[in-house]
């Protein structure tokens, strides 16, 4: 701040001291340039203190008008030099304050990233696709909501058969489709149906997706759930060629030691059917509490295409034969993964899904 010694002939006009100690006070305690200003505009502006007071001097006796002159312009140079002092100070400190809200400490460790990761049957569902696309298969789609013919009739699926009761199928409200043959897919295997009406064999394809049923949910059931579903149709296809893909499968998937083994069964769509077991990924065959002692695990259903399903699709039943087989995603990752509840699969946990 400027001399602030108070001279003699200041000391005789306590209306310039009151001013000058007036000055000093507002000075600092302009915070900003913008408060400093105003202090200015205060003192020196048109209608400032100091302005007023050297406009009144011209009123004064003459005697004292040099004097006073002298004092009031000696106390406005003062003021204009107290000013520029102070607005130096200010952008130093703005500036100051300034580079300390843009430091950048390079030696502060890094924000941590979460990352996320694939959903369990995503992955599982992957690593099926890959086994089967080694085998020279496609990858095929279709809609979860599903016509009753796809889901059922052309799959030979007789109308009284207990799979279509409302105990066991989500049907859609008839008044809000126009129809009354709109049901949530229970089963992957109408794509099997919509691929052969848009494709000529021979053909290979696995078709992965959600599958829903009238259950209530428990350890083991849940209405939404997934499967694979595959399909081949070719010329001399014979059950042999289906055990082969599928004992294939069970090596690649469970490990090379595993061997399957095919229980007679009955599914509407299938001729001969069967339900495939896999040796107990768990304890290879000696059995455990997973295979209940049994030294197997049930992961799929198969079959021979019934040559009714190709009359459905107008293909040739006597020059094509075909396999089909549909199995269970979710099971597959319980078992392969020790999940012990279905609905952990599902709930968005990330306890449950921070580990895979
Ligand atoms: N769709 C059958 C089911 O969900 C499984 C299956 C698929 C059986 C293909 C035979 C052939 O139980």
């Amino acid at each position: 701040m400027a001399a602030e010694k108070v001279n003699d002939q200041e000391r005789d006009n306590p209306e310039m001291v009151a001013l000058r100690e007036e000055a000093l006070a507002a000075l600092s305690k302009a915070a900003s340039l913008a408060e400093l200003e105003e202090a200015r505009v205060a003192f020196l502006g048109r209608k400032g203190k100091l302005t007023s007071l050297l406009q009144g001097i011209k009123d004064l006796p003459p005697q004292d008008r040099r004097r006073a002159g002298m004092m009031a312009n000696r106390l406005k140079g003062w003021l204009e030099q107290a000013i520029d002092e102070r607005e130096k100070e200010l952008r130093r400190m703005e500036l100051e304050a300034g580079l300390r809200g843009e430091r950048l400490d390079v030696t502060l460790p890094g924000r941590h990233v979460t990352y996320g990761s694939r959903h369990l049957i995503s992955s599982i569902i992957e690593e099926i696709e890959d086994i089967f696309i080694a085998m020279g298969y496609r990858v095929a789609e279709g809609p979860e909501v599903e016509l009753d013919y796809y889901n059922f009739e052309a799959l030979n699926t007789p109308e009284w058969h207990p799979s279509k009761s409302l105990q066991d199928t989500f049907y859609v409200d008839a008044s809000a489709v126009g129809r009354e043959d709109v049901l949530l897919r229970t089963h992957t295997s109408p794509v099997q149906i919509r691929v052969m009406e848009s494709t000529s064999p021979p053909l290979y394809v696995i078709a992965p997706g959600k599958a829903y049923r009238h259950d209530v949910p428990d350890a083991t059931h849940s209405p939404m759930f997934h499967q694979v579903e595959g399909l081949a149709v070719d010329e001399r296809i014979s059950l042999a060629d289906l055990k082969g893909t599928l004992e294939f499968f069970a090596k690649r998937m469970f490990g090379e030691d595993r061997a399957v083994r095919f229980r007679p069964h009955f599914f509407p769509f299938t001729e001969p059917s069967a339900e495939v077991d896999v040796s107990c990924i768990i304890c290879g065959g000696k059995g455990c509490r997973v295979c209940k002692g049994t030294g197997w695990l049930e992961i799929l259903g198969a079959g021979m295409v019934d040559p009714n399903v190709f009359g459905y699709v107008g293909y040739d039943a006597e020059r094509y034969s075909g396999f089909a087989f549909g199995m269970g995603v979710d099971r597959i990752a319980m078992l392969k993964y020790g999940v012990p509840d279905i609905r952990y699969l599902f709930d968005n946990d990330l306890r449950l899904l921070a580990q895979f």
